[in-house]
Formats: C-alpha cells, sequence, structure tokens
C-alpha cells in the first residue's frame, strides 16, 4: 500500500498502527475546540461509530471519546460503572485481562477473576456457575481479542448467559472492534470499548465506549475519579457538543477520515476481509518457514499472532528484531507468559503485498543468523 512516507516503515504491531496518506494529511489543521467544524466532526464521528457498531440512538446506544490511550477508557468504564457497593467478575486469558484486574483493585473494587491459560477459551459455564452462586456480581467484563496472544473470546455466548442473570456486561474491544463483526445487541453489551488507533486505523490519542444509554445513566454518582467520568464526559458531548477538558483535535479529524476509509473499505466486513488474507498469508508463509503458532488455528484470530521462537540455538529474537527492523519492518515482541514467543500483527493500513515482503525479509534475517529453516515462503499448510 502506498500509504507511508519514505521515512516510514511499515508495522506489524498491535498498535501504533500504520494509517494511510489520507489519514495523516487530514491532521494539517489547527481547528479550535469550540470551532463550529470541529464540534460538527466530533458529532459525526460520534454518529458513526454507532453505525460501525451496528446500533443506533434510537435502539438506546450511546458513543463517547475519551482522551488518553485505550486503557483510559477502560479504567473510565470500570471506574464509572461499578457500582459502589459490589463485585467485578473479570475473564481472564491474558495480559490485558489481568490489567483490567489491576484497574479494578486500584479503584478498591471486589474482583472475582476467572482465570485460564493465554491459549485457552474462557469457560461460559463457569461463568454462569459465578453468577448463579453470587448475587453480589454486577458486572461481567471480557477481553474481545485479547491481543497478548491473539486468541478470540466468546464474547456473545458470555452475554447470553449475563444477560439472563440481569447482571452488566462490559466488553474491551480495542484491537477488534471495527474489523471483527460483534452483535452488540445479540451480545447483551452494555458497554464496549475501543481505541482511535486500531482497527479503524486512525491516529493514537483517544479512546471510546459505546454504551446502551439506560446502562449508562444508572451510573450517575459512581465515578471514583473527575477526568474518567464516563457519564460526565458523556453529558459534557451532549450539552455543550464539546470534550469537558482540551480535546485531541488532530487525532479526531484524523479519526473522521479514517471512519470514512472505512466505510469505503466496505465497513467491517471489508477491513475484516484484508485482515484475513494478511493473516493467512502470514501464517502460510511461517509455517513454510517452520514456525509454529501459539494457539490452535480454530481459536486464532486475524489480527494479530503469536509464534513460538524456533527451536535453533542460533535463534536469538532480539537480533532477529533488529534484522527486520534494518530491512524495514517492525514486528513486536510477545507478551505471553508461559512461552518464547513474538508477535505479528496485521491490522493498520498494510495488506498483502506488504506482508510478503515481510516474509522474504523474515527468511533473509533467519538466513543471516544461522537459523535453520523446514520450508520456503508460502509453502505452508
Ligand atoms: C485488548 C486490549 N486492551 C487494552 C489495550 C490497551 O490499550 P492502550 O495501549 O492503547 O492503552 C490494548 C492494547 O493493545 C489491547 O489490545
Amino acid at each position: 500500500m502506498k500509504n507511508r512516507t519514505a521515512k516510514d516503515k511499515p508495522l506489524f504491531t498491535p498498535g501504533p498502527l500504520t494509517t494511510s496518506m489520507t489519514v495523516k494529511e487530514a491532521m494539517l489543521r489547527d481547528l479550535g475546540s469550540r470551532d463550529s467544524e470541529f464540534i460538527g466532526a466530533l458529532r459525526e464521528v460520534r454518529e458513526k461509530l454507532l453505525e460501525v457498531g451496528g446500533v443506533s440512538q434510537e435502539a438506546g446506544y450511546e458513543s463517547i471519546l475519551m482522551q488518553g490511550s485505550g486503557t483510559f477508557s477502560v479504567e473510565s468504564v470500570i471506574c464509572s460503572a461499578m457500582p459502589p457497593e459490589g463485585k467485578l467478575l473479570a475473564i481472564v486469558n491474558g495480559a490485558y485481562g489481568d490489567r483490567i484486574v489491576k484497574i479494578a483493585q486500584a479503584h478498591g473494587i471486589e474482583t472475582l477473576v476467572q482465570k485460564v491459560g493465554e491459549n485457552k477459551l474462557p469457560s461460559v459455564a463457569a461463568v454462569e456457575e459465578a453468577l448463579t452462586a453470587d448475587g453480589e456480581i454486577k458486572m461481567v467484563v471480557a477481553v474481545h481479542c485479547e491481543t497478548t496472544s491473539g486468541i478470540i473470546n466468546p464474547i456473545e455466548e458470555i452475554g447470553q448467559v449475563v444477560a439472563r442473570h440481569g447482571r452488566r456486561y462490559f466488553v474491551d474491544s480495542m484491537s477488534a472492534f471495527g474489523a471483527v463483526p460483534l452483535d452488540l445487541a445479540g451480545a447483551n453489551i452494555d458497554f464496549l470499548v475501543s481505541s482511535a488507533n486500531k482497527c479503524i486505523e486512525g491516529v493514537p490519542g483517544f479512546g471510546f465506549c459505546i454504551c446502551r444509554r439506560d446502562a449508562l445513566l444508572e451510573t450517575r454518582g459512581w465515578s471514583r475519579t473527575l477526568s474518567l467520568d464516563l457519564l460526565a464526559q458523556w453529558e459534557g458531548l451532549e450539552q455543550t457538543g464539546q470534550f469537558r477538558f482540551t480535546p485531541p483535535t488532530h487525532a479526531i479529524l484524523a479519526f473522521r477520515q479514517a471512519l470514512q476509509e472505512l466505510e469505503d473499505e466496505g465497513g467491517v466486513e471489508g477491513r475484516r476481509d484484508r485482515y484475513r488474507e494478511n493473516y493467512r498469508t502470514l501464517v502460510s508463509g511461517m509455517r513454510g518457514l517452520g514456525f509454529e503458532e501459539y494457539v490452535d488455528p480454530d481459536l486464532q484470530g486475524y489480527i494479530i499472532t503469536s509464534f513460538h521462537y524456533p527451536q535453533d540455538a542460533n535463534f536469538e529474537f532480539q537480533r532477529f528484531y533488529d534484522l527486520l527492523n534494518e530491512a524495514g519492518f517492525v514486528i513486536y515482541p510477545g507478551k505471553v507468559s508461559d512461552a518464547d514467543c513474538f508477535r505479528i500483527g496485521n491490522i493498520g493500513r498494510v495488506d498483502r503485498s506488504d506482508v510478503e515482503q515481510l516474509l522474504e525479509a523474515i527468511k533473509a534475517s533467519l538466513a543471516s543468523m544461522g537459523v535453520a529453516q523446514t520450508g520456503t515462503v508460502g509453502a505452508g499448510k
């Protein structure tokens, strides 16, 4: 894709991600936060986010933008939407689930944790059991694509159980929203969070929450912080059309353009198709080079893939990373705790030909490290 400046390497990471030239160009403006043009852009972005989520204000949903990286939006929901009394049930199979637990604990929220291995799916039956046994659980939280490994969690199935028990449901869909189709209403999601620089391909600077209005209105007086108060942020946006505090104006203009480009690509399904093609090209080529994935292909999403280090004494990750970097490609270290892995992301403004070039560079890097290869690029299963 001809979107990068001459200086930029394609980013095969979970973020920040490669963005299109037109998204970058959309930032070449200085708009005041009270400027009617900016307020209009903000309104448009909030409306389009609901469309991307397949919901609407008429159906009772709202979208709220929050300054900061994605974690700030996650924290905003936890610290605003958990009632003063009651427990949170956190479903964890990776570092981002662990982070949610840390956030809850930082706010003194009693948290029950259902933790399984990083390449295992959580048990929906265990969620059912916990909700049946403990009426004090007020909210269940799960991560959609656990970016630690790339596994996709059973968000809809968990949502059915949570709805049957009448509890609130919060989904961290940071790395999946916009490219992994999800029926928010069907999954009974009360709060969903993602950020600007993931699958929508904007630039970093803010996150957003799509939520049910009734679930949001219920939270009055609950927020444990001022700046991350989700209800106050929404009320500010509704009443004045503005952020309460300095907005990331440039990032929002970029995001408006990114949303247009998502629509032009065929929406969530169109983006899914490109990312899935990236993923298939990658995995096929990596298998051809002798690499193995950490997650079973049936559980693996097409967002990011964790690969085991090769069983070869000559392989050293930092050297591999540096060689790829010199060749003009950025990959990512592993994050799983029980295996030596590295990760390659398929998201952002990269396409199949970028992945093919990456595979050639991986092959050359292995050769220069003296790592034995068991196959050739493209010859995988
Ligand atoms: C699933 C998930 N949750 C939360 C985060 C945290 O987002 P940020 O690094 O933007 O704070 C990430 C980042 O990759 C993520 O993938």
